[in-house]
């Protein structure tokens, strides 16, 4: 009977230090690598990262969320950060679970990682590629991929780029929704690096290839101009 109780006792106090202190030291890089891979489809991380879809996340442990330099956050993450509220284990952890439970209105378009221990191999791999925040911030440096860049530098016609919304709008309302995000007033340098993600495969969403596929790069500077804007 003592055994049984000193067994649960043990039990109880290891599911409360788990709640307590989640995702320290237990994650295993190696399998949050691997974990990664979804992620790579909107974020960079390690030695030349850049923003995509999403932000890079070098040194995203222990810096101030949704402030990176460089990348428009939503206003749900931007606040956060201006309100001082920083990323810790215990943040990503929650993020990562349901990132639109835990910040109504991220523009974060990803269902969650359902495993605590899943999560927890995760903090370890963006620990271990991206480094902390003050190592993180010298590999900050802003820099965007060659081909967004080249789109970038196309100034784009907004009517043209009006012209051709219209396809778009049938599905991404303005108001967004649960599973189609809305597009309107995304920063231009977002909105390319995305539909350049959909052209490419990077980022894999079967009517998004098909819509992306069928644009050129000065459609994609007419669409970016004319969304960035909120009408
Ligand atoms: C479909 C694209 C997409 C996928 C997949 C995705 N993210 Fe994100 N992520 C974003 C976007 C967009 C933002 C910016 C959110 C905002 O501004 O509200 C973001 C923000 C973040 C942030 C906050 C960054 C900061 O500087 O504050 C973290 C951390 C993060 N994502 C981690 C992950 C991890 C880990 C995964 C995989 C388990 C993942 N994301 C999968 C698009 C994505
Ligand atoms: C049939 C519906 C549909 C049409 C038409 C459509 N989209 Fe989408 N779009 C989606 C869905 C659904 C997603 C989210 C896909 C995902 O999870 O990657 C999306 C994602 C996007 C994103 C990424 C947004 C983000 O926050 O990551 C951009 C940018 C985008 N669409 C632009 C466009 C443009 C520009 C057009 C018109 C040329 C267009 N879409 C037409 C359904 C549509």
């Amino acid at each position: 009977m003592t055994g049984l109780r000193a067994f649960t006792g043990a039990l109880t106090f290891a599911v409360l230090a788990a709640a307590t202190f989640p995702a320290l030291a237990e994650g295993d890089p190696a399998q949050g690598e691997t974990l990664f891979r979804p992620c790579r489809a909107c974020h960079m991380i390690g030695d030349g990262a850049v923003h995509r879809v999403g932000p890079h996340l070098n040194g995203i442990v222990d810096r101030a969320i949704g402030a990176s330099p460089g990348y428009q956050f939503s206003d749900a993450l931007a606040n956060a950060g201006a309100e001082g509220r920083v990323w810790t284990e215990g943040s990503l952890d929650r993020y990562m679970a349901g990132p639109s439970d835990y910040f109504p209105g991220t523009r974060m378009v990803f269902r969650g990682v359902r495993s605590e221990q899943d999560r927890q191999h995760l903090i370890a791999y963006m620990l271990a590629a991206g480094g902390r925040s003050e190592a993180g911030a010298e590999l900050a440096e802003v820099a965007v991929a060659p081909e967004i860049a080249a789109i970038l530098e196309i100034s784009g016609d907004v009517p043209y780029g009006e012209y051709l919304s219209s396809e778009c709008t049938a599905c991404h309302r303005d108001s967004g929704g649960s599973d189609i995000p809305s597009i309107r007033g995304l920063a231009p340098s977002v909105f390319i690096a995305g539909m350049v993600a959909y052209r490419d495969g990077s980022r894999e969403h079967q009517v998004m290839n098909t819509v992306a596929r069928r644009l050129g790069d000065e459609e994609l500077a007419a669409l970016a101009a004319y969304f960035a804007v909120a009408h």
